[in-house]
C-alpha cells in the first residue's frame, strides 16, 4: 500500500536516508573513539503530510501496520523513533507518516536510517535550519530518550553524512571527519546472518557501563585517551580489562587501516572480530560460523561482525567482482538462514 492508499491523499514531502555498514571501529563511539563506516545502498524512505487531526498516524509498509499515537504520547514499537524525531524538532502538528525501508534490521542501522529519513522529511516540510550533523545528534537523542539505547553517534552520522563510494572516518569525540577511498582493488560484502538480536539493547547498555567504569578506574575521561594498551593491565578486574583492551586496540586498528592496503586492512578486520568475540563478547555463534567460513576463503581479505553484535550482520573485504561468488559459496555452507545484502 502507498501513502495515498493508506491516508487517502498524497504526502507533502518525501525524504530518505541510508543504512550503514561499519568496516572497523566497533564499540568505540561511546568512548570518544574512531569509526570507519560507509553507507549501504538500502535506505529508509519517509513520506509525511499534516493530518489536521488530534493524533499521528504512522504506517510501516514493511510491517503492514498502522499505529495511531495521540498528540503528546510517545507510542510504542517503531512509533518511538518517529515520535522522538517529531518532538525533538519541536513539531506540534499531527502528522501522517509513511515508512518504507529496505535496510535489513540488525547491524546495518535500520533505526538510524529511519531517524535521519524522518528528520530530513520534517526539516524539508517545515523549512528548518538544522544541518546534517545537528540532525545526526537529534537522531542519537531519540535513541537515548525515546528508545532507551545509550548508543554512540556513529550510526546517525553515517546515515546523515556517508555515501556508498567512500569510507567515512569519524572522530566521535570532535565529530571531525574525512572520507577515504576503499582499499585499492577491494569491495565490501555484507551478509545478514539472519540471527535476530534479542539481547541487543540490554547487552549494549551493559557494555557501555563497563567501559565507563574501566575509564573511571584508569583515571581518563574516556578510553580514547588510552593510547598504550599496556595501561589497561592496571585494571584488576579481568572482565573490565578485556573490555577496555578491545576499545584501545580497536581505535589503533582504525587509525592504521586508513592507510592500509587491502591485505592489511583485512587482517585488521579479522583481529577486530576476534577481539569482539573474545574480549568484548558481543558476537554470536552463528555469526562466528559465517565469519570463519569467509575467512577460510583464500580470496577474502578479512571478515568480521559489524554493528552492535548479538547476531545481525557481518562485513567482509573482498576483491572487486568476487563478492557474489564468495557470498554464494559461503551461504551454501552456512547452517543458518543468512543472505547477501551488498552488493
Ligand atoms: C550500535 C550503536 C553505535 C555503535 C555500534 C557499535 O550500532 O548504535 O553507536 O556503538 O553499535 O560499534
Amino acid at each position: 500500500m502507498s501513502f495515498r492508499e493508506v491516508f487517502g491523499r498524497e504526502p507533502e514531502v518525501t525524504a530518505s536516508a541510508p543504512g550503514r555498514v561499519n568496516l572497523l571501529g566497533e564499540h568505540t563511539d561511546y568512548q570518544g573513539g574512531f569509526v570507519l563506516p560507509t553507507a549501504i545502498p538500502q535506505r529508509a524512505t519517509v513520506s509525511v503530510g499534516r493530518s489536521g487531526g488530534g493524533e499521528h498516524r504512522l504506517h510501516s509498509a514493511n510491517l503492514h501496520r498502522t499505529l495511531t499515537v495521540p498528540l503528546g504520547e510517545r507510542g510504542s514499537d517503531f512509533a518511538r523513533y518517529v515520535i522522538g524525531c517529531i518532538e525533538l524538532l519541536g513539531v506540534t502538528d499531527a502528522l501522517d507518516v509513511y515508512i518504507d525501508s529496505d535496510v535489513p534490521s540488525g547491524g546495518l542501522s535500520s533505526s538510524a536510517a529511519l531517524e535521519v529519513g524522518t528528520l530530513r522529511a520534517l526539516r524539508e516540510l517545515y523549512g528548518l535550519g538544522q544541518d546534517d550533523v545537528e540532525l545526526a545528534l537529534i537522531g542519537q537523542r531519540v535513541e537515548h530518550e525515546y528508545v532507551g539505547v545509550k548508543s554512540g553517534i556513529m550510526d546517525q552520522m553515517a546515515s546523515s553524512l556517508a555515501d556508498t563510494e567512500h569510507m567515512l572516518f569519524l572522530d566521535t569525540r570532535s565529530l571531525e571527519r574525512r572520507v577515504y577511498p576503499f582499499p585499492a582493488g577491494a569491495e565490501v560484502l555484507v551478509i545478514d546472518s539472519g540471527v535476530p538480536r534479542t539481547l541487543a539493547g540490554s547487552g549494549y547498555n551493559e557494555r557501555r557501563a563497563q567501559v565507563e567504569e574501566a575509564a573511571r578506574l584508569l583515571g581518563v575521561p574516556e578510553l580514547r585517551d588510552v593510547t598504550d594498551v599496556a595501561a589497561v593491565e592496571a585494571l584488576q578486574d579481568d572482565l573490565l580489562r578485556r573490555r577496555a583492551r578491545h576499545v584501545v586496540l580497536e581505535n589503533a586498528r582504525v587509525l592504521e587501516a586508513l592507510h592500509a592496503d587491502a591485505g592489511r586492512f583485512g587482517e585488521l578486520m579479522n583481529a577486530s572480530h576476534a577481539s569482539l568475540k573474545d574480549d568484548y563478547e558481543v558476537s554470536h555463534p552463528k555469526v562466528d560460523e559465517l565469519v570463519a567460513l569467509l575467512q577460510a576463503d583464500p580470496r577474502v581479505y578479512g571478515a568480521r561482525m559489524t554493528g552492535a553484535g548479538f547476531g545481525g550482520a557481518l562485513v567482509a573485504l573482498v576483491p572487486q567482482e568476487e563478492a557474489v561468488d564468495i557470498a554464494d559459496g559461503v551461504l551454501a555452507r552456512y547452517s543458518g538462514q543468512g543472505r547477501r545484502v551488498v552488493p
